[in-house]
């Protein structure tokens, strides 16, 4: 009797640690820690600032020669690790137009696989905006050609095969795409570029033990890859000199997945002068600024002599706990001289960005993202989701309907957004947008006007820009046509999506 009994306490304590032991390795395995690298950062690379792309002007066409190409790169690793890049073995030169002006792009694949480039933010034709349509074989040529009809704006590029985005981003293809205008360039603004103007494509990627890029994607969550080193235009532990009182950024998050929440580590406020379309009407003060995947910002930040400060990133309020949003992560340092130029003090007034009225929207649409599907569909390369009139003015009501760390872009259009789950949009939203963040089950209202470039066969892409979603089906067509024409098909659709 008294054997059995020890017997059935051994059985049931032994019982009763199995448990515990597997459910404290469940929550090793799918809560992943958030990750902390604020003091751990040595910065002591100096930042990489990408060329300004060479053009060349003839009758009126500004041409650029981009080629896609595959390289080696020093990540900080002991050996050199192969990436890809444009004109060069790590992202691509900053492309610089003015408004008004006509551009062509002699776009040449050399890489050992079909990509895309696709000009993000830009207003354009359809068959020129380097979405999954516009595949370009290796070995060819392709040649899009528009004018730049949009107000000045920090804008990028980067490929877009379908399914095979975020590879192709990850390896390293990607470039900033900075329109001017003539009212930017009236305002007093620091626009010496490399100087007090830096372009910051900040990226995350993961390293292996031999220092290559490392394609594994994270295993909690499906956002796909997670990285826990942060890059700033390439470089790793970047340092940047600072030589001026202020400095303007033009913030890129470049990353697959990751969003991030850029802050100085003493917490200064900078001003906000611009999102993805352009400046804002007025700077916004604040010492937090929130971006996610494909979104851009402009800010200006001031320094004091002799001063380093480090930008990082504080955990996100993304409204969930993916991609790594609850990170805090040392990004790159600002080095001050002893002495620094003055700088003008920031305009009080920027550009007149007039407001979208609802009243104008001739029509509305709504759109719920969950899983790999946009209002139940996943991306069909044949299927012409939404038919749109030119000139017309539209409101997108866009919800995250699972949770997941998703965010919504839209191709050709700026968009304004209305409001937030019926909230007013915080400063950093009141702007030109192509890009927003979308908080679990908290529908945005977005109100839009359509463009003038028609085409009945070609349609532009909107979708959520955490790649390895879209990649997976996240995204859909619509195709901008004249009142009463109706699409006529897409040529070659399908033939090019990259299975993965
Ligand atoms: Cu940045 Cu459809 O893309
Ligand atoms: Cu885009
Ligand atoms: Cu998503």
């Amino acid at each position: 009797m008294r054997a059995s009994m020890k017997f059935l306490l051994t059985v049931l304590g032994t019982g009763m640690i199995v448990v515990t032991v597997f459910t404290a390795w469940l929550i090793i395995a799918f809560v992943r820690a958030p990750l902390d690298t604020v003091g751990e950062v040595d910065f002591d690379r100096p930042l990489a600032i990408p060329p300004l792309a060479e053009s060349s002007v003839e009758g009126g066409v500004r041409t650029f020669d981009l080629r896609l190409q595959s390289g080696t790169s020093d990540l900080g690793s002991e050996e050199p690790t192969s990436t890809w890049g444009v004109n060069g073995d790590l992202l691509g030169p900053t492309l610089r137009a003015e408004r008004g002006e006509t551009v062509a792009m002699r776009v040449r694949n050399d890489l050992p696989e079909i990509s895309t480039l696709h000009w993000h933010g830009m207003h354009l034709p359809a068959e020129m905006d380097g979405g999954p349509h516009q595949v370009i074989e290796p070995g060819d040529l392709w040649s899009p050609t528009w004018t730049i009809d949009q107000p000045a704006a920090t804008l990028w590029y980067h490929p877009h095969l379908h399914g095979a985005t975020a590879d192709h981003v990850y390896r390293g293809l990607a470039g900033m795409f900075i329109v001017d205008d003539p009212v930017e360039a009236e305002l007093d603004l620091p626009r010496d570029y490399g100087v007090d103007d830096l372009p910051l494509i900040v990226q995350d990627k993961n390293l292996d033990e031999d220092g290559r890029l490392d394609m594994g994607e994270s295993f909690f969550g499906s956002a796909g890859i997670i990285g826990e080193t942060v890059f700033v235009n390439g470089t790793r532990g970047a340092y940047a000199d600072v030589t001026t009182e202020a400095v303007r950024l033009r913030l890129l998050n470049g990353s697959n997945a990751r969003p991030f929440s850029f802050t100085f580590a003493d917490g200064r406020d900078f001003d906000l002068i611009g999102t993805d379309g352009g400046l804002l009407e007025a700077p916004a003060a604040m010492d937090a600024l929130q971006l996610s995947p494909g979104e851009r910002a402009e800010i200006i930040v001031r320094f004091e002599p002799g001063e380093r400060i480090v930008l990082r990133s504080e955990p996100s309020d993304t409204g969930n706990t993916f991609a790594g949003g609850q990170d805090r992560l040392d990004i790159m340092e600002f080095r001050a001289a002893d002495r620094l130029d003055p700088s003008p003090a920031v305009p009080d007034q920027l550009v007149e960005v007039p407001r979208l009225d609802p009243e104008d929207a001739s029509e509305e649409r709504s759109f719920r993202l969950a899983g790999s599907t946009i209002n139940g569909r996943e991306m069909d390369m044949q299927r012409v989701d939404e038919v749109v009139e030119a000139g017309a003015a539209e409101i997108w009501t866009v919800t995250n309907d699972d949770g997941g760390s998703h965010n919504f872009h839209v191709h050709d259009v700026q968009f304004q957004v209305l409001d937030i789950d019926g909230r007013e949009p915080p400063p950093h939203l009141r702007g030109w947008k192509d890009t927003v963040w979308l908080r679990p089950s908290e529908p945005v209202r977005l109100i839009m006007r359509f463009g003038h470039h028609t085409s009945t066969e070609w349609p532009y892409m909107f979708h959520c820009h955490t790649l390895r979603h879209e990649d997976d089906g996240m995204m859909g067509q619509f195709m901008v046509v004249e009142p009463g024409q109706s699409p006529t098909g897409i040529p070659h659709a399908g033939e090019h999506a990259h299975d993965h």
